[in-house]
Formats: C-alpha cells, sequence, structure tokens
C-alpha cells in the first residue's frame, strides 16, 4: 500500500510538473510535507493533516486528466478519485488533494476538511504563467481571492448547485464568464508551459475574439 501511494504520487507529482520543454524548472518536489516522512493511505489520511501547496504543484495544464471541458489532477495522488467525481453526472464532494483548472491562470485545489467552510475546502489560486519560466502563485486563498480582470472567484462559483461542490462548467448555476468552451480549449492549448500544439481555426477564431474582449474590458489599473 505505501509503494502504491508513492507511486501514484509521483505520477500525480508529475502530472502536474513543468513541461519537458523548460529544462530550468526544477521538478515539482513532494509537497505535502507531513505525507512525505510517513505516507499512510489516501484512504485512511487523517482529515488534519494540511496540505501544503507551492506553485511546483503547477505545470502544463495539458498533462492533468482531461474531463469534458476542464482538467483535473490529485496532489496526494488519488487522481482516479478526482476523476471519478469530475464525471459523476449526479456530482459529488471532490477529494482532498483535488486540482481543478479550466484555464492555466486559475486553479482550484481541495483542502481537508475544515480548511473553509464557505469554500467548501477549496483554496482558490490566480497563477502567472509564462514561456520558459515556472509558474508563480499571484494570489491565493479562499473568499477574498479576486483574478485579474476583477471577478471574485467564490462570488462566481458558490452559486454552483450544492451537488457540484461549487463546479461551474455551464450548467451548475454559476455567474457567467465570457470565455466560450471553444475559447478555453484554445487557452489551454496555448499554455505556454506546454509543448506547442496546432490550434483548429475555430480556435484561432476564438482567441482573436477574446483578445479583442479583454482588450476593450481590462481595466486600466490592471496594467499587466
Ligand atoms: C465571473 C464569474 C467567475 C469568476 C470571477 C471566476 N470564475 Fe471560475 N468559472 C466560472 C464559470 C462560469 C466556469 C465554467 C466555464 C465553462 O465550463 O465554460 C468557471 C470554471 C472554472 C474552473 C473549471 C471548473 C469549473 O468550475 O467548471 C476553475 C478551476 C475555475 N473556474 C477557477 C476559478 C478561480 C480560481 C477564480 C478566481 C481566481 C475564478 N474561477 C473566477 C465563473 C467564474
Amino acid at each position: 500500500m505505501r509503494l502504491a501511494f508513492a507511486i501514484s504520487a509521483i505520477l500525480a507529482l508529475a502530472a502536474c510538473a513543468a513541461a519537458p520543454t523548460e529544462p530550468a524548472a526544477p521538478a515539482a518536489p513532494l509537497s505535502v510535507a507531513p505525507m512525505s516522512v510517513a505516507p499512510p493511505a489516501v484512504a485512511e489520511a487523517p482529515k488534519s493533516v494540511a496540505l501544503e501547496i507551492t506553485e511546483a504543484n503547477f505545470g502544463c495544464i495539458r498533462d492533468m486528466k482531461a474531463v469534458r471541458g476542464f482538467y483535473v489532477g490529485n496532489l496526494l495522488g488519488n487522481v482516479d478519485a478526482t476523476v471519478a467525481a469530475a464525471s459523476a453526472g449526479e456530482g459529488g464532494t471532490y477529494p482532498v488533494g483535488s486540482v481543478v483548472q479550466l484555464v492555466p491562470g486559475e486553479a482550484m485545489v481541495k483542502h481537508p476538511a475544515g480548511y473553509d467552510a464557505a469554500t467548501n475546502d477549496w483554496e482558490f489560486f490566480e497563477l502567472d504563467v509564462k514561456p520558459g519560466q515556472p509558474t508563480k502563485i499571484r494570489v491565493r486563498g479562499t473568499s477574498q481571492v479576486v483574478n485579474q480582470f476583477g471577478g471574485n472567484c467564490l462570488s462566481c462559483h458558490a452559486p454552483a448547485a450544492a451537488k457540484w461542490d461549487m463546479i461551474c462548467e455551464q450548467t451548475h448555476g454559476c455567474l457567467p464568464i465570457p470565455v466560450t468552451p471553444t475559447m478555453a480549449r484554445a487557452i489551454q492549448k496555448t499554455d505556454p508551459r506546454c509543448a506547442p500544439t496546432a490550434l483548429a481555426d475555430d480556435e484561432k477564431a476564438a482567441l482573436a475574439q477574446l483578445a479583442a474582449f479583454l482588450g476593450a474590458a481590462r481595466p486600466p489599473a490592471a496594467g499587466q
């Protein structure tokens, strides 16, 4: 069991590591500090063990598991349970360690129960992703996290029907974003940390449309 855990943890972390095209980026260390000493079986992990999350846990979005239009991983190696929660037709609570991303620059990570009742124990991240550089965490936290366009993550995600555990997709009841599924796919394909991949014509058009929208909508004070 210990070995199985260790292997799956390494695989999961490898999935979240920086793209192989970036030799300068350090490999993701096992960042769940208490567990790296004596990893218990995932199912027996005490709920109170804190999950330490660093920027090394984030990498090329397309190295994670695709579920419909978004990507998932699990920092504790429990990726099958995360995929199961994401795939369940009737929703469900995501397991501790789950990482969910629609776009390279934003992520949700599930902490152990008791982390924050208001967010269902999710932590929200805004990430800085640049070509040839390791991921940087720009902002992280719970109810205070605002994305670069001034939107509060929790305000938009909290209205999701309870069974979806604050995961929005297009139909779960969240406040909408101006990013269409085609735009999201194009943004995923142009994650600067991933190996380049070709864009279909509709994806190129979607990116141009998004750039025009952001150019018009971005508050001048944001400046970056
Ligand atoms: C204006 C509302 C809004 C804001 C602000 C917002 N989101 Fe979302 N988010 C959504 C919607 C709607 C989707 C689903 C989009 C889709 O699937 O087409 C989504 C999708 C996601 C997903 C993929 C899983 C899912 O819920 O479908 C993640 C992860 C995510 N957002 C994280 C964040 C983080 C982190 C922040 C803050 C830094 C944030 N979001 C800010 C509305 C918002």
